[in-house]
């Protein structure tokens, strides 16, 4: 069903909102890219009730970003999964729907030296 969507952001100030709704986690404002995975409990809702809503969408998220980690790591490239955010925050930067809440997740992706050296400094 690809109960999740992706949202690409590269714009420097949306990056520096991300950041500071992450808890001040300053790596992801410094990021070439952050994509932020959005679960869409709807989109499973009417063909697997709440339990696809709830749970279905939510794995169907979480594969997705490892997977996309992987497929950076094999270019090369190094990501952090962000876990620790505003859940209230993160949907009005993104001007997404509000309920998202935990099941989103936001990922840097930088060269893998920068993603640690910046990680490593905050
Ligand atoms: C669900 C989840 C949420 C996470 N959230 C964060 C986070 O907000 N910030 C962070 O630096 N690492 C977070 N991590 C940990 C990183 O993804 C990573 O595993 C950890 O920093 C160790 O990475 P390293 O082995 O490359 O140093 C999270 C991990 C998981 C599984």
């Amino acid at each position: 069903m690809q109960a999740y969507e992706i949202i690409i952001v590269r714009d420097a100030a949306r990056k520096r909102q991300l950041a500071a709704a992450a808890w001040h986690q300053d790596f992801v404002a410094v990021a070439p890219v952050v994509l932020v995975f959005c679960a869409n409990p709807d989109r499973n809702r009417g063909k697997y009730g709440e339990r696809g809503a709830r749970l279905y969408a939510v794995q169907d998220a979480t594969i997705a970003v490892t997977y996309a980690q992987l497929a950076a790591t094999v270019q090369g490239l190094g990501t952090c999964w962000v876990g620790a955010f505003d859940e209230g925050a993160v949907p009005q930067i993104l001007n997404t729907p509000p309920g998202g809440g935990p099941w989103q997740c936001c990922q840097s992706v930088s060269r893998r030296s920068h993603n640690r050296r910046a990680r490593a400094g905050r």
